[in-house]
């Protein structure tokens, strides 16, 4: 069906918009997408516009691989649904799993698949009670993640994200669930303070909240390697090298977030190569499917599923599992993704260009607007301030970041704008230079919009 005017759209919208403000949507419409084509998407009125978040962090392939869609058609004809329930599985789903095993950083062991990041990161928090109970500490429970993180919105994994907009009046987060530092340097350093002396501070920051809580009642430490939705935020020099230790010394699991980060986006397959982490458990979900289909995954580590294992003796079952745990079809689509990641060279691809972007990002840092410029591979961000030497913010009810979203995609571009003013881009991965070139050009035309519109109405 094709909306053609922005009140048929607002009459024919049956959606609950999801991130979004309802009354807005309800008397604007929404932006109604009908095909894709590269890392171009096409609005209901034809036009085109770059998609410089490659949806929500996930086209890695764009959108029209045709590859997934035969790969997608081939399996449901083959074998449409199967389950992984009462010691069966669809053969596909184990050539995925072996796939992702063999491919993760060392020492993982097995996979458990499910439909969507929050699952995975619902699912890790159950495996995390379920181990500590099977290892007779039934105390050990508590699980550490940090201030702007986002995990998901399931009760447990919007309790992990630590952002406003999940909890309030949601009567979220859970018991048993805290948030230490978020490794925001540009808003959490102190004057002067160098990137390895926030790291360290904040390591012992963290070192403390464990002591003061009771190191025998902490059982996990979730992070995203790069965090997303909490505003593109890379970690400061050292900043993991110094929490690894604490989480051994107190025998605290290590759940890392590759939703985002995982197959290419930093510039090495995963987050954790990146940052040299070394996870108990890892959640995997958007590129494991270039998004085309829902799909996500825990990886767990040998230590961890010899636990599974033995528990199994115990209890006589693993009671954990969704209908959709390991459906063929996505599954196909995923061996077929990371059959194209071989083949283009996934991890160099985003090695060539993102230097481009990163360099076009930051070359819009003079800017009166811009507070920071940061990101790495192909993910960064862009921050706005009303005043650049105290990095002062807007007042937030003033919507400047959400007006150059606007404004971007007035010009083409689809980008994203998170709390605190910050705008991300993460294209697809497939993303060339020329198509760079134009999505920062882009940016810079919102932001002199932007930058009209402020002196305008008197907020700078
Ligand atoms: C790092 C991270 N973890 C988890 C999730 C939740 O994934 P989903 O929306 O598929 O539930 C997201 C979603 O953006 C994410 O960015």
């Amino acid at each position: 069906m094709s909306l053609t005017t922005p009140a048929a759209r607002r009459d024919l919208s049956f959606h609950l918009h999801p991130a979004t403000n309802l009354r807005t949507v309800q008397k604007e419409g929404p932006l109604v997408i009908t095909r894709g084509e590269g890392v171009y998407v096409f609005d209901d009125e034809g036009r085109r516009y770059l998609e410089g978040m490659a949806g929500l962090w996930c086209a890695s392939l764009g959108f029209s691989e045709r590859r997934l869609a035969d790969a997608a058609f081939r399996q449901m004809r083959e074998l449409p649904f199967y389950h992984s329930f009462a010691g069966k599985v669809p053969a596909i789903s184990t050539e995925l799993a072996e796939r992702l095993v063999k491919m993760a950083p060392a020492g993982m062991s097995r996979a458990l698949f499910a439909n969507s990041g929050s699952e995975a990161n619902d699912t890790a928090i159950k495996l995390v009670w379920y181990i500590n109970n099977a290892l007779g500490r039934p105390q050990k429970k508590k699980i550490i993640s940090r201030q702007r993180a986002y995990h998901g919105v399931t009760v447990a994994t919007a309790s992990l994200t630590g952002l406003a907009f999940a909890h309030t009046d949601f009567d979220l987060p859970i018991a048993r669930i805290l948030h230490t530092d978020c490794p925001y340097f540009y808003r959490g350093a102190q004057p002067g303070e160098s990137e390895e002396a926030f790291a360290a501070r904040l390591a012992g920051n963290l070192e403390q909240l464990i002591l003061h809580e009771g190191p025998d009642t902490v059982a996990a430490f979730f992070a995203e390697p790069v965090m997303g939705a909490g505003g593109v935020i890379t970690p400061p020099a050292t900043y993991f090298d110094r929490v690894q230790p604490i989480l051994k010394k107190y025998d605290i699991l290590f759940v890392v977030d590759e939703v985002i980060c995982g197959f290419g986006r930093t510039g090495n397959m995963f987050g954790s190569q990146t940052y040299n982490l070394q996870p108990d458990i890892m959640t995997l979900a958007k590129a494991l499917s270039a998004g085309y289909l829902p799909i996500s995954a825990n990886l767990i580590s040998s230590r961890l599923y010899e636990i599974l294992l033995a528990q199994s003796d115990k209890l006589g079952i693993f009671g954990h599992g969704y209908t959709y745990s390991s459906h063929p079809v996505p599954a196909a689509v995923a061996l077929e993704t990371l059959r194209i990641y071989d083949e283009m060279d996934i991890v160099g691809a985003v090695r060539r260009v993102g230097p481009r972007m990163q360099a076009g990002i930051r070359s819009h840092a003079a800017h009166p607007l811009v507070g920071d410029a940061r990101g790495v591979g192909l993910i960064g961000a862009i921050e706005l301030v009303r005043d650049k030497s105290t990095r002062e913010s807007f007042d937030p009810k003033a919507g400047v970041a959400a007006f150059l979203v606007r404004r971007a995609q007035h010009h083409g571009t689809i980008l994203r704008n998170m709390p605190g003013d910050i705008i991300a881009f993460s294209p697809p991965l497939i993303i060339n230079e020329t198509e760079i070139d134009e999505m920062i050009s882009c940016f810079g035309k919102a932001l002199d919009d932007t930058w009209a519109m402020v002196r305008e109405k008197g907020l700078v």
